[in-house]
């Protein structure tokens, strides 16, 4: 063989070596944490090759990063050192080399310079983006800041501080606030783009709330090496202006559906199942498992203002009855992640009406059931948004659909009208048309006799108690 074949292959043998012992073991094994990188990367990474150099950090983190963006994108982030794609949900942009990141002032928005003769497609200098991954919904994207991505630039500010790592920048702007929008919007976004960069990566978040960070600080810290920085203030939380310098950059967050990682979208080879092993180790879950018991636990969702039981004593008896522990949680619970995460994960079965707070699903252990009470109309939404991701999350799941005589709206429209027989025509004339029907304006009262069933066949779905002789 030619000398220059023979490199060839040994350089596509590293990289196989390098996807099967990195790319495919990175996530079982985050929650080694990064204090053990060095042991770690001793032991899996091929460290030495004949000819005696190291594989370099800046190479491997390289090589991850380009991963994100597909094909002929790639070719260009080879090319011109940075590539921006447009996915369905999202913008992104991913540089290999050198940036200064500059944070919003009153009078100019985030910047990033591109100091390292990185080139933007002719006519998108500057390239703006907004990195909150909901770019077809309008609302969400007012409440999104735009980053600036500026090539070229003659004078460059200098640097405040220099960091080791890529940045990772994005919004918690957007939807963020609401449980099930921080998980589906930002923490899969960041677990899809930051997760196999093995917390060698430095998060900086735009439209920054401090209480935000702080709820999933954990989270936020299993996938960097260091606090969040702030580039952008939100309204209430002004930010004091710095120029950060990184390696390399990462601009907005990749998106793959709702409560989705697609192992077969970049950068690859993660599920959802891996996710939510993720979200568990960072939050120290013990359960893995749902656990036979005498009286397995469910914890109800309490919902209040909108879609709520309004004979939900009559449930909470009824759950009794048919051999549950309960627990009743209201909403407020819910606003300490660990705390909660820890009452879910330690229960056999999460239920409640259609709405965020089913979201806690990720918290659940396998084998755990997850029963979702389907409101007049809202069929599509309780399918796209739990019941399809609940499967995906190796959970059982079990549904009730609400009967229309079940819902409010039952008394409130004439017996012939289309929000009542037809929900169908209602959604399709838009979300802000159904919503203030279907979403915000209508409460159920369960038909218990029926609601029993869907009780005894999630009780069936849990493995029965190992006997204690
Ligand atoms: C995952 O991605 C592939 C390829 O883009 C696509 O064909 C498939 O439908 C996606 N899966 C889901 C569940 O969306
Ligand atoms: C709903 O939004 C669409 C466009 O998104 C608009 O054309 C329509 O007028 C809106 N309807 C109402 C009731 O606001
Ligand atoms: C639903 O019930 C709550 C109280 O439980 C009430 O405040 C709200 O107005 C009700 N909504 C509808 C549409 O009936």
């Amino acid at each position: 063989m030619a000398k220059g074949s023979r490199r060839l292959v040994l350089g596509f043998l590293l990289l196989l070596l390098l996807y099967a012992t990195f790319l495919r073991s990175n996530i079982a094994s985050l929650h080694l944490g990064k204090l053990q990188l060095p042991h770690w990367s001793d032991n899996l990474i091929p460290t030495g090759r004949s000819d005696g150099t190291n594989v370099d950090d800046v190479e491997l983190t390289r090589f991850l990063l380009r991963r994100l963006v597909p094909g002929k994108a790639r070719r260009e982030l080879s090319q011109n050192g940075i590539s921006c794609i447009a996915d369905p949900e999202s913008d992104l942009c991913v540089t290999t080399d050198a940036v200064r990141i500059s944070t919003a002032t009153s009078s100019s928005p985030a910047t990033v310079y591109l100091t390292a003769g990185q080139q933007l497609r002719p006519g998108f200098n500057p390239f703006v983006l907004r990195p909150y991954p909901r770019k077809t919904d309008s609302f969400a994207m007012q409440r999104t800041a735009p980053v600036h991505l500026l090539a070229a630039h003659s004078k460059p500010p200098p640097c405040d501080s220099t960091h080791p790592f890529p940045a990772i920048l994005f919004s918690t702007g957007g939807f963020a606030g609401n449980f099930f929008h921080d998980v589906n919007d930002v923490l899969i976004p960041l677990f899809l783009t930051a997760g196999h960069l093995r917390s060698r990566a430095q998060l900086l978040v735009a439209d920054f709330e401090p209480w935000w960070t702080q709820k999933y600080r954990r989270v936020l810290l299993h996938l960097s090496s260091a606090a969040s920085l702030a580039v952008a203030s939100s309204p209430s939380t002004p930010v004091e202006p710095k120029v950060h310098c990184f390696p390399a950059a990462v601009v907005g967050l990749k998106y793959h559906g709702s409560l989705l990682c697609n192992t077969s979208d970049s950068p690859g080879g993660v599920s959802t199942l891996d996710f939510r092993r993720f979200l568990h180790d960072a939050l120290g879950l013990k359960g893995e498992r749902a656990a036979g018991a005498m009286r397995p636990v469910l914890v109800l969702i309490s919902r209040r203002r909108s879609r709520a039981l309004l004979n939900e004593d009559g449930v909470v008896a009824l759950a009794k009855k048919v051999g549950f522990e309960v627990e009743v949680t209201a909403p407020a619970r819910m606003s300490s992640v660990g705390e909660f995460a820890g009452v879910v994960n330690g229960c056999g079965v999460l239920m409640g009406v259609h709405g965020a707070g089913l979201t806690n699903m990720v918290f659940l252990p396998a084998g755990a059931v997850v029963v979702q009470v389907v409101p007049w109309g809202l069929d599509w939404a309780a399918a796209e948004y739990y019941a399809r991701p609940a499967r995906r999350m190796g959970l059982h799941y079990v549904e009730y659909h609400a009967a229309v005589e079940e819902s409010t709206l039952y008394d409130k429209y004439p017996k012939d009208n289309p929000v009542l027989v037809d929900p169908w025509s209602i959604n399709r004339q838009g979300y802000n048309v159904s919503r203030p029907i279907y979403t915000d304006g209508q409460n159920l009262t369960l038909d218990l006799a029926r609601f029993r069933e869907t009780l005894s066949q999630a009780l069936q779905l849990l493995p029965r108690p190992t006997r204690p002789w």
